[in-house]
């Protein structure tokens, strides 16, 4: 594995260092628990121990005894708060699950109390003093628990418009040459980012500022405004850093408001950092799903009927499901498809999106599905995906802006030398190892969504950007500093990057993989706007010839590409012609198809977000192949992995460097999906076991050998002015169904629930 940043291909931006490199591995960068505090009081959650049922008491004795404590906060005394709609609902909540409010409990986990002490200890030792008496009922806690329902998505999630459908699809079924039917599963899983839930809320006067990591401040912002039935201009959150998220942080979660609310009454600043174990139940979590496929192929391998039926684990009140048969519809040709989504409703807390959300548990089932039609067929996997391949989608014969999936395959597969892959299962083996190639098709909606920037050029050439997007480690500050400098044409060093505050223009949530799109068409456009006035100066200070002034008219649109736009700037002259020092623009920028009402619905903190298989002449999507080997130990049955490549194409690639190591970690998290991660659940109680990083297994550094990441060159002008598809998302989408179809190709075995794990080979 090199550890030098790639070179950049066509279409790539420079491979610069990370903007926040320094500040980051010096302990310089600011989270939001790291921010100094005047005074402050600190909070200790107390959770529920039950999963259904209701609190019929507190014995705060012992509690109150601590020495410190200053206050105790449970429904009957607590501030009652207005209700936080779903975000899929109009509102900004990823549950509507509200503690505090009466005596009962919706899931394990639930916060039933908030200690507030003059120190973290007092607080953390009241809340362990705490005493709940409770009336358990027996829950419902998982698939084929007692009690649960379950209905189709579609009626109840406003999202889930559809179950994408084509042609007929029991008939094609019926009459095919070949047929596989087959039942995947996938675990609960939680995000675990580094950095813990915590929030501190600071009153002056009526005015609030929150520092608490957040996915997307204007979504937050406004939530806790509305629940605190304040105006929402009150409300400040302000996060320089995200510690990692997932999709974690992405929606307001019930303890913001709550510790708003204590220190608005205490009239002092309130800390909380929630456990790790709280972690698991405060916030949402990845669902178990289930998947039954069925193909129905020709023998030379075309696709003739395809059915994805699923369903998604969600709470009692909350229907959420991720849905992902929208995009394992359309990835290969076939003329015959049908698909449903249904939501089982059990006693847990709501559930949310996280890395992937649609596509990691979907495109599990269907790419494990396809490798099995290829073992059905007798041909090679690749040869199976390129059969398929389709420059449309199936559903609505929408054209791809752009597809380079054979070419991912292809490059993928020499770096790779999958042709020293012996077809037949068990047929490569070195020793007690068994030895397995598998591959899978990777993929991710390309998504937009409207933003707004402040762009201020001085004239000795710095540049100040103002965005309220989010570094939640994706390199926001880098990419956005980049589009800026590449724009302006100065050096990047000059560009300093603000974002992380609400009090700067709004952005959407870093979330669906949209954020170097949305941000950085943003940028570029605002920069256009400063370009469009010094040019404009010039032109009507000094004779320009008519050609040139025609190049730089008011008639241009700042987004379309411009001779003047990559004409360099003569910054001396153009200042000297405006006669001031400084040239500052706001802009906004909506993607095409966004609707009318955008750029409020962006103050408000609501995302317009287009784009994947909802736009409505076209679709667009990244895509990748990922190739995987594994070594299974023919005794212990110890499966290792020693090489994990993938190829990606995702348009405008910004930055090569960051761009590899983001789709590094997907690779990784993606083989930590298929071997390691799973929230066990005890069904009895339906509480999660291993709530914490010793028993929530992740890989370390022993699991992870070669990694080999290819930036496949890709140019696509259909998507956005930054022409980038996003990448936070692609990286680990494929991976899953690649390991195990690498199992495959070792064993014989065929797996089809995750993870896999050593005691579930049977060779
Ligand atoms: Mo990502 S799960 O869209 O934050």
């Amino acid at each position: 594995m090199s550890i030098t940043a790639p070179e950049p291909k066509a279409n790539m931006g420079q491979p610069i260092p990370r903007y926040d490199a320094a500040a980051k591995v010096t302990g310089k960068a600011q989270y939001a628990a790291d921010v100094p505090l005047v005074n402050p009081a600190y909070a200790c959650l107390v959770t529920s121990s039950i999963a259904k049922g209701r609190i019929d008491g507190f014995d705060m004795t012992a509690a109150k005894q601590v020495r410190g404590v200053i206050d105790i906060v449970t429904h009957e005394n607590a501030e009652q708060l207005k209700e936080a709609k779903l975000f899929s609902n109009g509102g900004y909540a990823g549950t509507t699950i509200q503690p505090l409010k009466s005596a009962d409990v919706a899931h394990t986990g639930q916060i039933v109390a908030v200690v507030v002490a003059e120190t973290f200890e007092a607080a953390q030792q009241a809340a362990y003093a705490m005493k709940v008496n409770y009336t358990a009922a027996m829950p419902s806690a998982t698939f084929d628990s007692a009690g649960t329902t379950s209905a189709p998505a579609k009626g109840q999630l406003a999202q889930f418009k559809e179950d994408p459908k084509v042609g007929d699809f029991a008939k094609a079924f019926n009459d095919a040459e070949i047929k596989v039917s087959a039942a995947y599963e996938t675990p609960p899983q939680h995000h675990n980012p580094m950095e813990l839930f915590a929030t501190s809320c600071v009153w002056l006067g009526d005015s609030l500022t929150i520092y608490e990591p957040s996915q997307y401040v204007y979504g937050l912002k406004n939530g806790v405004a509305e629940q605190l039935g304040i105006d929402a201009d009150k409300v400040r959150v302000i996060n320089a850093y995200v510690g990692g998220a997932f999709g974690s942080k992405g929606s307001m979660t019930p303890r913001t408001a709550i510790i708003a609310s204590i220190a608005r009454r205490l009239g002092r600043p309130v800390k909380l950092v929630a456990t790790r174990a709280q972690g698991f139940t405060i916030a949402t979590f990845r669902a178990e799903t289930r998947h039954e496929i069925q193909i129905g192929a020709r023998r030379d391998g075309h696709l003739t009927a395809l059915r994805h039926e699923s369903w998604e684990v969600s709470s009692r009140p909350d229907p959420y499901a991720v849905g992902g048969t929208k995009t394992t519809t359309r990835l290969y040709a076939c003329p015959n498809i049908e698909s449903r989504v249904s939501i089982v409703r059990a006693d847990r807390n709501t559930p949310g999106f996280m890395r992937s959300p649609p596509e990691v548990p979907y495109m599990f089932a269907l790419e494990s599905a396809m490798d099995e039609l290829a073992v059905a067929l007798n041909m090679d996997p690749v040869e199976l995906r390129r059969v398929n391949d389709t420059a449309k989608e199936p559903i609505s014969g929408k054209p791809y802006t752009s597809r380079s999936l054979m070419a991912c395959y292809d490059q993928g597969a020499r770096a790779f030398e999958w042709e020293k892959r012996s077809p037949q299962p068990k047929s490569m083996t070195e020793g007690d190892w068994l030895i397995g190639y598998g591959c899978a098709t990777s993929c991710y909606p390309t998504q937009m969504a409207p933003a707004a920037a402040r762009v201020r050029l001085q004239r000795d050439g710095r540049v100040r950007v103002e965005i309220a997007g989010q570094e939640i480690g994706n390199g926001a500050y880098t990419v956005i500093g980049q589009a800026a400098a590449e724009k302006l044409g100065v050096p990047v060093e000059k560009v300093s990057v603000f974002i992380g505050d609400s009090d700067l223009p709004p952005a959407p949530v870093a979330g669906g993989s949209n954020s170097t799109a949305s941000t950085c068409s943003t940028v570029i456009k605002v920069c256009e706007q400063v370009r469009q006035k010094l040019f404009e100066a010039l032109t009507s200070n000094e004779s320009l010839t008519n050609e040139a002034k025609g190049t730089v008219g008011m008639g241009q649109t700042p987004s379309t590409p411009s001779a003047s736009n990559d004409r360099p700037l003569d910054l001396e002259r153009a200042f000297d012609a405006l006669g001031v020092s400084v040239v500052e623009e706001y802009g906004e920028w909506k993607p095409e198809g966004a609707p009318m009402d955008s750029f409020q619905a962006m103050y408000k903190g609501q995302v317009r977000m287009v784009g994947g298989s909802e736009m409505k002449d076209k679709i667009a999507y990244a895509f990748g192949a990922e190739f995987v080997e594994v070594r299974v130990n023919k005794w212990t049955h110890e499966i290792r992995v020693p090489r994990l490549v993938g190829a990606f194409a995702a348009g405008h690639i910004m930055n090569p460097r960051t761009a590899r190591s983001q789709l590094m970690g997907g690779l990784i998290w993606g083989m930590s999906s298929a071997l390691h991660e799973a929230t066990e659940l005890d069904e009895r109680y339906a509480r999660y076991v291993n709530d914490n990083l010793a028993d929530y297994l992740v890989p370390v550094n022993a699991d992870v050998s070669d990694v080999d990441v290819i930036l496949v060159a890709e140019q696509d002008d259909h998507i956005n002015p930054a022409g980038v598809k996003g990448i936070g998302e692609l990286g680990n989408v494929g991976t899953n169904a690649a390991v195990c179809n690498a199992i495959f190709h070792a064993t014989g075995q065929r797996l089809r629930k995750l993870p896999v794990r050593l005691e579930k080979l049977e060779i």
